[in-house]
């Protein structure tokens, strides 16, 4: 059992410290809003995330997880301190480091005795060093230290599974000894652990996510291509997965990425690139490509719909993806608002986010259920794909809409069967202008 302080109670600080009390360590959390730990004091989840509240309760009960505002009591007797704060995009897509720099502070001015400082927030390459000039700076008296970079890859929506069984753990220091001991902390997750410098583990997270955006832009840029051919890209991605090289993952095309990681990571590492005289161009046209998906869809649905004025359009799904009601940067509050100016009348459902999104889209009316989106619509846009909306009663909707069009914007409709029940059907890359035809076969043999 080892203690363990974990500063940043958001979505990577708290599953990291229900997961390190989980393995049997003593974990304090700590974060400077007491609102957010008073919260966590009565049992109150700051985030939604499956399984954290139930797993967050029984160490809680166990007396390994506790949680504080106090840096003394954060840091007394603890060997290791993980950052796991936020860090937002600043204006010219930088990333902001004044809560990483806060905390470093903060853990200089009380720290009583040696300290690893484990970094898990992403962070632009070289903050490592800089974490530790703040350290020196702020000590009260010499106390020994070292930092070591430990991204974090975890998902929202399924962050326990993600840090229980990661692909990898990623360590990087200038001080082997404590990267070592870091990785002793890790052994229990049994994953393969890289090694490796402070730079070099902070460019990881980067290259990895901006890698996944590539490939989510890439799929999204042949979706384009398949409506030009009449090709479905749903049915490129399969055939494309099975090859080991390319994998299935990340292929799914749609309304792009959001979320609070791609947009923010892409852009900081393109910043930190060209601050140092580089032209990162596929990292530029890996946004460019996503930045177009949303005014595409508002592009469809007029096109199926002609004059937006007083047309009913219920939107299912909000949040930037399914099992989580994270609104940072979802799709859905670019294409309400889009759809608002048009003169539409919006409505919404979602499964958990409708009370994050609802004070940012004002206009917008919430309903109980997608069979009420559905009553009396013109239109359906599907912008997050939910499970629930996977098996809807389609004979239901088609008897409720005053007009049967379905926009599917993550493609998880079969377009075949929405035809059968009547509907006039558009997805994104499948077939001709995101619409499938019965008959796709381009040319004929010559008899
Ligand atoms: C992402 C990474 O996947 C994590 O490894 C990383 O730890 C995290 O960022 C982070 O840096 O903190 P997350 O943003 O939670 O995780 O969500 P993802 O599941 O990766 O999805 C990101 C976005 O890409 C979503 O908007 C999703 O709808 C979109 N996406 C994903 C697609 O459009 N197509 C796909 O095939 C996959």
């Amino acid at each position: 059992m080892k203690q363990i302080c974990v500063v940043g109670v958001g979505y990577v600080g708290l599953v990291t410290a229900a997961c390190f009390s989980d393995l049997g360590n003593r974990v304090i959390a700590l974060d400077i809003s007491e609102e957010k730990i008073a919260g966590l004091n009565r049992g109150e989840m700051p985030i939604y995330e499956p399984g954290l509240e139930e797993l967050v309760q029984r160490n809680v009960k166990s007396g390994r997880l506790t949680f504080t505002t106090s840096y003394p009591e954060g840091l007394t007797g603890t060997e290791f301190a993980f950052i796991a704060v936020g860090t937002p995009s600043g204006v010219d897509g930088e990333a902001d480091l004044r809560y990483v720099a806060a905390s470093a502070r903060s853990i200089a001015e009380h720290m009583t005795s040696p300290l690893i400082i484990i970094n898990k927030s992403t962070v632009p390459v070289g903050t490592g060093d800089w974490v530790a000039d703040i350290i020196r700076k702020h000590q009260k008296s010499p106390i020994p230290f070292s930092v070591v970079s430990c991204p974090e890859f975890l998902r929202e929506g399924s962050a326990i599974p993600d840090f229980m069984q990661p692909h990898r753990t990623v360590l990087g220091s200038l001080d082997r000894e404590a990267a070592e001991k870091v990785a002793q902390l890790h052994l229990a997750l049994r994953a393969p652990i890289v090694i490796t410098d402070l730079r070099t583990a902070e460019m990881i997270k980067y290259a990895s996510n901006a890698f996944l955006a590539t490939k989510i832009s890439f799929i999204n840029e042949i979706a384009n291509i398949c409506e030009a051919l009449g090709a479905d890209v749903k049915e490129v991605a399969i055939g494309m997965g099975y090859d080991k090289r390319i994998g299935p993952a990340f292929l799914d095309a749609g309304l792009g990425y959001g979320g609070s990681c791609f947009p923010k990571d892409v852009k900081a590492l393109a910043y930190m690139a060209a601050e140092k005289g580089r032209h990162p161009q596929l990292l530029h046209a890996v946004m460019d490509i996503n930045d177009d998906r949303r005014p595409m869809a508002i592009y469809r649905i007029k096109e199926m719909l002609g004059d937006m004025q007083g047309k009913v359009v219920g939107i299912l799904g909000l949040s930037f993806k399914p099992n989580t009601d994270d609104m940072r940067d979802a799709p859905a509050i670019d294409i309400a608002r889009s759809l608002l100016n048009a003169g539409a009348q919006v409505r919404a459902y979602d499964p958990v986010a409708m009370n994050m999104a609802s004070p940012q889209l004002p206009g917008v009316d919430m309903m109980s259920d997608p069979y009420a989106v559905a009553d009396g619509a013109d239109a359906l846009m599907l912008i997050t794909e939910w499970n629930e909306f996977k098996q809807l009663d389609l004979e239901r909707v088609y008897g409720l809409m005053r007009q049967p069009i379905i926009f599917d914007g993550r493609n998880i409709y079969d377009p075949e069967l929405m035809a059968k029940h009547g509907f006039t059907y558009r997805g994104l890359g499948r077939g001709y202008n995101g619409q499938k035809l019965a008959e796709t076969s381009l040319f004929t043999t010559a008899s």
